[in-house]
Parts: C-alpha cells; sequence; structure tokens
C-alpha cells in the first residue's frame, strides 16, 4: 500500500512510499482510508520516530474487512478511526473500541477532524460536569480542539468565554460558532466555574485564577510550549476551595470512545458542528500542509485526501 513514511532524510521526515498491508487483530478491522486530519502534537513527534514508520491518529474511510470477532461495523461502513499510529496510510487496522460509525454519504474530508479534536474537546468538557448555565471558558479557542470546544459548550447551555491570542481577527469568527464572549490573553472575564485549556504557560495560571470554588480546569494541551509558574497563595483553598486542576489524555479517557466519535461524526455530517477545515488538499502535497501548519500560518484543521 501506499503511505506517508517517516523519513529523517526529507524536510518535513515525510515522504509517500510503499509499505506493508497491515495485518488485523481479531478486534480490529481493516479500513480503507479517504481522509486524514493533521494535529500539530503528531508533527512535532515525527522527528523521533524510527524511518519507515507510519504515522498518523485520525482517518476516516471505509471497513474492506471487518473485525473477526464480530465486533464492529461491516465490511462497506463508512468509519472514523482513532489511533496512535497508522492513519497516513490507503489502509488501517484499528481497534474496533476506537471507531464509529459515519452516516451513509457523508463528506470523509470535515469528518476525518473528529477524532482527537473534536473527541477530546467533547471529552475534556464532560470532566468539568453539568455545564447548563455555567460560565466555560475555553483557551486557544481558534484551534483545532478549541473550535469544537466552544460549539460543544454553548450545545450544552453553558455560557462560553473564548480565549484568544488575536481578539480583533478572531472575534467574529468565534461568536459565530458559539462564543458569548471573546478575550485576549488577558483573560478579561468574571469567574468561570470551568476551563479546557489548550495554551499553557502564564495562559494557565490565569485561567486558574480565575476558577470558582468547586471549579475544574482541565489541561488538556500546551500549545504556547511555556511554561506556568504559580504562586502559593493560589492554592490556598479559604477563599476559593475545591478547585481542582485536571491533566487529560484522549487515548486513556474512558470506554466509550467509539459511541462518542459516531456522535461527533454524525453532527460534523448533519453541518451542526464546524469542523473548522482550513487546508484541504492532495496527501501528495503533504509536506505542504505540514509547512503551513507548524509555521503557524492556519487556524483550523489540515485535512489530507488519499487520492
Ligand atoms: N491531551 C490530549 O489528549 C490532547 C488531545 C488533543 C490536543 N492536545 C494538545 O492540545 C493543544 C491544542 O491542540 P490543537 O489541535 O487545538 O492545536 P492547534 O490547532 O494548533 O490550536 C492551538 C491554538 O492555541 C493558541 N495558541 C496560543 N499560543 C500559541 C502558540 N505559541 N503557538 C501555537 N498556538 C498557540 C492558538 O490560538 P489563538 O492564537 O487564537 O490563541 C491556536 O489556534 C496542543 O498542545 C495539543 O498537543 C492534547
Amino acid at each position: 500500500m501506499r503511505a506517508l513514511l517517516v523519513d529523517h532524510s526529507a524536510p518535513r521526515h515525510l515522504r509517500l512510499g510503499e509499505a506493508p498491508d497491515p495485518v488485523p487483530a481479531p478486534d480490529q478491522a481493516l479500513v480503507r482510508v479517504a481522509a486524514t486530519s493533521l494535529n500539530p502534537g503528531e508533527l512535532t513527534a515525527l522527528a523521533d520516530l524510527p524511518g519507515g514508520a507510519v504515522p498518523g491518529w485520525d482517518a476516516a474511510g471505509v471497513v474492506v474487512r471487518a473485525a473477526a470477532d464480530g465486533s464492529g461495523p461491516a465490511e462497506g461502513a463508512p468509519v472514523v478511526t482513532l489511533g496512535l499510529a497508522g492513519a497516513w496510510a490507503e489502509l488501517r487496522a484499528v481497534d474496533t473500541a476506537h471507531l464509529g460509525p459515519v452516516p451513509g454519504g457523508a463528506d470523509l474530508g470535515p469528518i476525518s477532524t473528529v477524532p482527537v479534536a473534536a473527541g477530546s474537546a467533547l471529552r475534556a468538557l464532560h470532566r468539568l460536569g453539568p455545564l447548563l448555565a455555567r460560565r466555560v471558558l475555553v483557551t486557544g479557542a481558534t484551534g483545532g480542539v478549541g473550535r469544537y470546544a466552544v460549539q460543544l459548550a454553548r450545545r450544552a447551555g453553558a455560557h462560553v468565554v473564548a480565549v484568544t491570542s488575536d481578539p480583533a481577527g478572531s472575534a467574529d469568527g468565534l461568536r459565530a460558532l458559539g462564543a458569548h464572549e471573546v478575550v485576549g490573553p488577558d483573560l478579561a472575564t468574571e469567574p468561570v466555574h470551568g476551563v479546557v485549556e489548550l495554551v499553557g504557560g502564564p495562559v494557565l495560571v490565569a485561567a486558574h485564577a480565575l476558577l470558582l470554588p468547586g471549579g475544574t480546569l482541565v489541561s488538556v494541551g500546551r500549545a504556547s510550549g511555556g511554561e506556568s509558574v504559580f504562586t502559593g497563595a493560589a492554592f490556598e483553598g479559604t477563599f476559593l476551595p475545591d478547585r481542582v486542576i485536571t491533566t487529560f489524555f484522549l487515548p486513556a479517557s474512558g470506554p466509550g470512545l467509539g459511541a462518542d466519535l459516531a456522535w461527533l461524526a454524525a453532527r460534523v455530517a448533519s453541518g451542526e458542528l464546524d469542523a473548522g477545515v482550513a487546508w484541504r488538499g492532495s496527501w501528495t502535497r503533504a509536506d505542504e500542509a505540514v509547512a503551513a501548519l507548524l509555521d503557524g500560518r492556519l487556524r483550523g484543521k489540515v485535512v489530507l485526501e488519499l487520492d
């Protein structure tokens, strides 16, 4: 099969080449991949992978061989899939617990953005508890996870405060997604019940300071790469008790992932959720797409089509 392979002699550590077809385990379906989306975390990890490896987390496609143990969808079903490798290839063997059926006829390009970005947004919001009539802060709101988190928090009945480094340029778009307020990194807003935190550094510290008693901050990512330095007073609970900072890792976020991916994919297919695709093109242009994403020129998701 053709695949995007790790090649450390290539400028972006990737080249389109030939790799052996994957051999599915009994609880894995074999999927013919139609589209994959890129995540910043997997791109920065490429330099550490062995040459010849087939990376990739997100893929959407069609089942060409159902799992031998009888789990998961039948041959011919369109699906969205998550794994820690193997998405950037014509064929992917994927655990049936980590795939979800997709409505027939759906455009698999935007659907391929669902696993990491929308899955993380949904499951991070679950950790905040009920959202109806609560104030929720989303940092890094213009990114892949952030855009989905804004939309999902709004659907769940929260008052949504979106944080972006560029409020002037991004406010209209974020309000269109459902944000009630758009603020800059100074986080000039009232206290909140919950935070989906994607930026790290001083933004994490400032977001924690906004938490109400009993509030939760889910630290999902650290897009800025910055360090977070707290004063001891941040953790004195006399006046602001029971505030929690918790960590998050999507593949270890508990059972039911396939059902969550299916629910999210159906909403993208119907247009209820906007996948925010900022770049879409052939996987033969992968270098161009990777460069645009890593250079910070894009806000939103990159989709590669396996044509
Ligand atoms: N733990 C997990 O399981 C998990 C799952 C998914 C993602 N993540 C992590 O979550 C973070 C967000 O992921 P994503 O896919 O949404 O990333 P993304 O599409 O690149 O978006 C990140 C957003 O963060 C903001 N940002 C602020 N300072 C930045 C900086 N110095 N460099 C880049 N972005 C900056 C940007 O929004 P503004 O300019 O509008 O502020 C940007 O749109 C990443 O760190 C990713 O690795 C973790």
